[in-house]
């Protein structure tokens, strides 16, 4: 469904991504690990359209995508939550979802039924300021205002990046119960989090991508995966 071939990346004449080679099929949740500078962020900002490649095709439905806009990209499905876990801070969680809503072309109440099927907590702090929500119930917001729209293709950066424990269990949740339904790329560190939920992973190391593990066992296997990162 998605594919990327030969893939280069630079920042001015700091090349980070040399020809990286991935795919993601219908209902897959894939999973990229590998240190922090490894190229994971750059990867996904170049699938979501906000970098462009110095080489290589990327291709979703067998049709170029490399010089798409990111809002065309979006209305064709792709959504890409970033790392940095930012919401509307001054708008409330409510207002954060109708945006998302708007821009879609959704009504609301599916929407907000999506954001509180995942969370059903966030109910309660529907017309607070999204900028009160905890680490953890932002992510869960970006997550769930990604969902809107029936999006196509999930890029979502280090979802529990900096979380406590306990919220890290809630995202785990979450990602499980989105499995089969969605096609997603997932950044992550947290290979207990990777290990249970990933379809397939690709480790990335100084801008190549030195590894694919397609395995169950392999999977499941975190020693093996520690080894890289
Ligand atoms: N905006 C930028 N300008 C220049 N260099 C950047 C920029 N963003 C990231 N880099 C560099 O690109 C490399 C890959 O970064 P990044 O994709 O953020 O890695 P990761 O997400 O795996 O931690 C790093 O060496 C980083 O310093
Ligand atoms: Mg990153």
């Amino acid at each position: 469904m998605l594919q990327v071939r030969d893939l280069g990346v630079a920042y001015g004449h700091a090349r980070v991504i040399h020809d990286l080679n991935l795919s993601l099929n219908p209902g897959e949740m894939v999973f990229i690990v590998g240190r922090n500078g490894a190229g994971k962020t750059t990867l996904l900002k170049t699938i979501a359209g906000l970098l462009k490649p110095i080489s290589g095709t990327i291709t979703f439905k067998d049709q170029s995508i490399v010089s798409q806009s990111p809002e065309k990209l979006a209305r064709m499905g792709f959504r890409f939550v970033a790392q940095d876990k930012k919401v509307f801070s001054e708008l409330s969680v409510r207002s954060n979802v109708e945006l998302a809503a708007y821009g879609a072309g959704e009504p609301m109440d599916k929407a907000w039924n999506k954001v509180t099927q995942l969370y059903p907590k966030i109910e309660e702090f529907r017309d607070m300021p999204a900028g009160n929500l905890s680490g953890g119930q932002r992510e869960i917001l970006l997550i769930g205002r990604a969902l809107v729209g029936d999006p196509t293709v999930l890029l979502i950066d280090e979802p529990t990046e900096g979380l406590a424990a306990i919220v890290i269990q809630d995202i785990f949740r979450i990602l499980n119960s989105m499995r089969n339904a969605v096609s997603a790329i997932i950044v992550e560190q947290n290979l207990s989090i990777v290990k249970r939920l990933a379809d397939r992973i690709y480790v990335m190391k100084e801008g190549n991508l030195i590894c694919e593990i397609a395995d169950k066992a392999q999977i499941a296997d975190s020693t093996q995966l520690e080894a890289y990162l």
